[in-house]
């Protein structure tokens, strides 16, 4: 094996923070009494951020250690906005509205001019192209969002940052659009089309209402359309009728938009395994969705289902295990879809069908395991919080099929059914491999067994991110 090979790609290894003694240097004047700065550790390197902070400290800014409530302003390199959010997220920080995250530019400016410099477009972290494919979605215009979507996911999986337009050759899926966007950002440091978005009314309406479990582009546009700009107007507003799933969104509102931290999927995924093995002790539970990917966050906990038994028992597992939960006070919505499977249905041709497997929508109530010290974000007297789960049920012989699908990401599906399609005659979807050329369905046991089918080199679900 290449040493050189295995230093820069294994895991990194956790090194002692420094801290106090050993660092110690003579205090500074505070010259920016409501300014209170927090340099971001994460893919700047502690070297790095030692040097920034001491420098910053030295010009008279208050930099602090670690980050706490009186943090006014958190400033990273290579990051982009949502990554800041997510690294928020898992320390279990809310960001409020009035916390700045800005990119290292602004600390180096401001240090040059011995003062803070005004926060302009180019110094805050945004995700440009995520943010106008959302708009495009807004629009229901699916062109526009693939094409964003795909620049996005491009450009994330790159391992070095553009910083001129000779960085953009070669790279696929940057089409001339992207590309003029690109070109924007490097030279004035941010895109006027992504800053009339992020100030458009709609945009902003369609963001908040979508924020909603159960609300989608169609009832946005109605609330939209009739003048509502914000959430408690709609939700007092005496003449709107609610779906039961809209209703619970409300009254889980916070606990939902606020996301899942692992420690709560697995949490949940006790839960779940409890009470699924309770009525089938041989079935199997995988965590599928973006926690299966490695994701350190995710906005509900996915989970597939299978048991070699009997399709009788299959049928009446999830009722019982809503009925189970229901008994213990933890089923605060559900919502349970009848399978409409049929064995030998040919697989969809649409890239984005949805299955035909029996599942489960739900809100669970999760009790915390342990008090949280410190900065905990509960609400006063709350024991619990409230996590979107959802359950899916196939038959044993799907399951393969069905991980692979609910796997995800999205992205990732669409492009191994395109791929299925266009490379190899053959239609892939949640339940089955055809192919088309033998006119046979293609078995598989595993995920390992549809690559093979497909030609492809296994991929692991932490690498299906993009
Ligand atoms: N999926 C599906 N059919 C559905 C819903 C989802 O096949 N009706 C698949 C999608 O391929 C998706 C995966 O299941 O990638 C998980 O869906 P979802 O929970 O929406 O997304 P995640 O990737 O888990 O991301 P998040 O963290 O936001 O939940
Ligand atoms: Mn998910
Ligand atoms: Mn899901």
């Amino acid at each position: 094996m290449d040493p050189l090979c295995t230093a820069s790609s294994g895991p990194r290894k956790k090194r002692p923070r420094q801290v106090g003694a050993s660092m110690a240097s003579p205090p500074h004047d505070i010259k920016f009494q409501n300014l209170v700065l927090f340099i971001l550790e994460k893919k700047m390197g502690t070297t790095r951020r030692n040097f920034l902070m001491e420098l910053a400290r030295r010009k008279g800014f208050r930099v602090e250690n670690e980050l706490s409530d009186s943090v006014t302003h958190i400033v990273a390199e290579n990051n982009s906005g949502s990554e800041v959010l997510e690294w928020l997220q898992v320390q279990n920080i809310r960001a409020s509205s009035q916390l700045e995250l800005l990119d290292v530019s602004w600390l180096i400016e401001s240090m040059g001019a011995g003062k803070p410099v005004e926060i302009t477009g180019k110094h805050q972290l945004v995700d440009a192209f995520e943010i106008l494919a959302e708009n495009s979605e807004f629009k229901e215009n699916e062109v526009s969002y693939v094409t964003f979507m795909r620049a996005a996911s491009v450009l994330k999986s790159l391992p070095f940052t553009i910083i001129s337009m000779r960085d953009t050759e070669g790279i696929p899926c940057l089409g001339d659009k992207v590309k003029c966007i690109i070109e924007e950002i490097i030279e004035d440091g941010e895109s006027s089309e992504v800053k009339a978005v992020l100030n458009d009314e709609r945009y902003q309406s369609f963001k908040l209402f979508t924020s909603v479990f159960g609300v989608g582009l169609k009832t946005s546009e109605k609330w939209f359309r009739m003048g509502f700009r914000s959430l408690n107007k709609i939700m007092s507003d005496k003449t709107l009728k609610f779906t039961k799933m809209q209703k619970a969104g409300f009254l889980y509102y916070e606990d939902l938009v606020s996301c899942v931290t692992r420690a709560e999927a697995e949490a949940v995924g006790v839960l779940v395994k409890e009470a699924v093995w309770a009525f089938l002790p041989d079935a199997f539970v995988t965590m599928t969705g973006g926690f299966r990917r490695g994701k350190k966050i995710g906005h509900d906990v996915d989970f597939l289902i299978t048991s070699p038994g009997s399709a009788e028992d299959e049928e009446q597992l999830l009722p019982k295990v809503i009925n189970f939960w229901e008994k213990k006070g933890l089923l605060l919505y559900y919502d349970l879809v009848e399978s409409t499977f049929e064995k030998f249905k040919l697989p969809s041709r649409q890239v984005d069908t949805l299955d035909h497997f029996q599942k489960c929508f739900l809100i669970l109530k999760l009790h915390h395991q342990r008090v949280d010290s410190g900065k905990s974000n509960q609400q006063e007297g709350k024991t619990w919080k409230a996590i979107r789960v959802d359950l899916v049920m196939c038959p044993y012989e799907n399951h393969a099929f069905a991980l692979l699908g609910w796997t995800g990401s999205r992205q990732f599906e669409r492009d191994i059914r395109r791929y299925a399609t266009h490379e190899r005659k053959m239609m892939l979807d949640n339940h089955a491999l055809y192919d088309k050329t033998k006119r046979m369905f293609l078995k598989a046991e595993s995920e390992e067994e549809i690559f093979a089918h497909l030609g492809l080199d296994y991929i692991e679900p932490w690498e299906r991110n993009a």
